[in-house]
């Protein structure tokens, strides 16, 4: 989604701005743009296309001088991928720039309202709307204007806003859509996200939603929308600059597939350590709720959850569930998964649970995300930035948290005894360990890939907690690759689907489950008897799946329930190195964002 970054203080700002632009490259963009204040007036060099194409066309950013600017990536919604419809807008005669991230619901009524008054518009963004406004509400006082402003606008939004009227300022105000203040020496920065400023500072404001941040070189004034000054505690990021780099390796999502264990080491370790969470109340009922990859952690835990704690779990994709009048109890403990922490459907969701009187346990990876901040109760999973935009630690770390709380809840619940939890709890801990074993199988899977990087069509089988990670192995593969694949239940693949499989079909087949090993090697029968090509994937003893699979990958036996740590490491690999084969853009893939902010 859009990123934004603004810059204030000695330093010229472009070159800064671009720099913080490159670092939200990975949330996914079209087109991009800088506003910088000369001494006199507002510069804009914007374009469609990538970074480059802007950093080509201003020098690197020496082109445009001046020490105060605001810069935006752009990943369209209202209005296609263009130069004109590239942030900033300005109002006409260019004195207030501003880029926005989020979405304006009632920009067309404003619009109209806006054409009435003699205004013209020149993009179709929603976002045009915001700086013809400020035009028509400022007054001389650039805060009563930007207060105007949000009680007439609808929608999400994160807005950076500069105007040669103030020119040694930097206005932010955010609504669901993340904002971060960065607080330097002499300098202050404005971010939608973390890494853009990572390098500069580590001191932030977490800007809450109507909050109002006046930035200048010497210090940063945060205003409510009664116009008072109001205090925040400063938070330090704990992430060091090199988790946010590529420290060597060709992509992000290699280097984070790599990160796995010491994600998993870091996200088990302290729970395990201090004792498994303790709940007050134990819930009747549990609903995951989550987007994607998050959302197919969600189906490891019904499956973890309901074997464990014997507590019914619902698991609902957010978009659907936030609009499903879902029946909540007082009872009901809502599980919120979200590695950004900002996806607005997982974070609407969270809310309208919360209206309906639920209590919301979040599983997070970004410390201080609106997801975390408003959660009664959080679960930080310890992955550090994801960058690439397919998840892959992030997802690793997110089906450690459900283990965690998969067992937390047998023990409050009674259904775990001391030998059994210190059994469980000695088996996670050994998980970095066996996940690292899978990345040393990386050769064999490239191997692999080479031979069915040419697939046109996959389908990835299994039962139980295996079609659970067929579910994300085919996501991954087809959101990196472009190659259509489909997830099944083993056994459902018969009522219909089969129908597609033909000579040369990939079938990637997990049979990881001991107790229903059988059964899937029946199902794979069934598709290799129609033509298909099956890489299996099995555990450690069951040599004879050799018979009937063209290759095989195997993971070690541990408990049937953490067998989808260790396939899913081998399913990423296999996914990347099938998108390396095929020469894709494995870190950003096309038409897709990393932190989905918008409906
Ligand atoms: C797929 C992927 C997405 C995310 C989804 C939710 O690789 O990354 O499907 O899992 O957009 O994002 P978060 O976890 O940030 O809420």
């Amino acid at each position: 989604m859009c990123g934004i970054v603004g810059y204030i203080g000695e330093k010229q700002a472009s070159p800064v701005l671009l720099d913080g632009l490159s670092k939200l490259e990975y949330r996914g963009y079209d087109s991009a743009g800088i506003a910088v204040y000369d001494g006199s007036k507002i510069n804009i060099e914007k374009s469609k296309g990538r970074l480059k194409v802007l950093s080509d066309l201003i020098d690197g950013g020496k082109k445009l001088k001046g020490t105060c600017g605001i810069g935006h990536t752009r990943w369209a919604t209202h209005g296609e991928p263009s130069d004109v419809n590239s942030h900033p807008h300005t109002n006409k005669v260019g004195n207030i720039a501003i880029v926005h991230n989020g979405i304006i619901e009632n920009y067309m009524k404003l619009k109209t309202y806006l054409i009435s008054k003699g205004y013209e518009f020149v993009s179709e963004t929603d976002t045009e709307v915001i700086a013809h406004l400020a035009d028509y509400y400022y007054k001389g006082d650039i805060i009563d204007t930007v207060i105007k402003i949000i009680n007439k606008v609808e929608g999400s939004y994160a807005l950076g806003i500069i105007s040669s009227e103030h020119p040694d300022e930097i206005i932010a105000v955010r609504k669901d859509s993340p904002l971060i203040v960065g607080l330097g020496d002499g300098e202050n920065y404005i971010a939608s996200d973390i890494p853009a400023i990572l390098k500069y500072t580590k001191n932030v404001y977490l800007i809450d939603d109507n909050e109002i941040a006046v930035l200048k070189k010497s210090g940063v004034t945060l205003y409510n929308t009664d116009k008072e000054v109001i205090e925040k505690e400063v938070f330090e990021v704990n992430w060091d600059i090199q988790s946010a780099e590529k420290g060597g390796y060709e992509h992000f999502m290699f280097k984070e597939i790599m990160e796995e264990p010491i994600g998993i080491a870091n996200t088990v370790n302290p729970i395990i350590k201090q004792g498994l969470i303790k709940f007050d109340k134990i819930p009747k009922k549990l609903h995951i709720v989550a987007c994607g990859s998050a959302y197919h952690v969600g189906v490891v835990g019904k499956y973890v959850i309901e074997k464990l704690a014997k507590i019914p779990v619902e698991v609902d994709i957010a978009s659907e569930y936030r609009y499903r009048d879902p029946l909540l109890t007082e009872d009901t403990l809502v599980v919120i998964i979200s590695q950004s922490g900002e996806t607005a459907d997982t974070l609407a969701a969270l809310r309208d649970s919360k209206k309906r009187g639920a209590k919301i346990f979040g599983i997070v990876n970004v410390v201080g995300s609106s997801i975390a901040r408003e959660s009664d109760e959080v679960l930080y999973t310890l992955a550090g930035p994801e960058i690439a935009v397919a998840t892959t630690k992030a997802y690793s770390t997110q089906l450690t948290a459900i283990y965690l709380l998969a067992l937390s809840l047998a023990k409050a619940n009674g259904n775990l005894s001391a030998e059994e939890e210190k059994a469980y709890c000695d088996e996670l801990m050994r998980l970095p360990d066996y996940v690292s074993d899978m990345i040393k199988q990386k050769e064999k899977i490239q191997y692999y890939a080479s031979r069915f990087y040419n697939s046109k069509s996959v389908f990835f089988i299994g039962r139980g907690l295996d079609y659970a990670i067929s579910l994300e192995g085919s996501l991954k593969l087809k959101e990196i690759s472009y190659i259509h694949s489909e997830a099944y239940g083993a056994g459902e693949l018969k009522h219909g689907t089969i129908s597609l499989i033909e000579d040369g079909t990939l079938v990637v087949a997990l049979a990881t489950q001991d107790a229903l090993y059988e059964k899937t090697m029946s199902n794979i029968k069934e598709v290799k008897a129609r033509g298909a090509v099956v890489l299996a994937i099995t555990e450690d003893g069951h040599y004879n799946i050799e018979e009937t699979s063209d290759a095989v990958l195997y993971i070690p036996k541990t408990n049937p329930l953490f067998t989808p740590s260790l396939a899913v490491t081998l399913l990423q690999l296999f996914a990347y190195y099938v998108a390396s084969l095929k020469g894709c853009d494995i870190d950003k893939p096309r038409n897709l964002a990393k932190s989905v902010t918008v409906e």
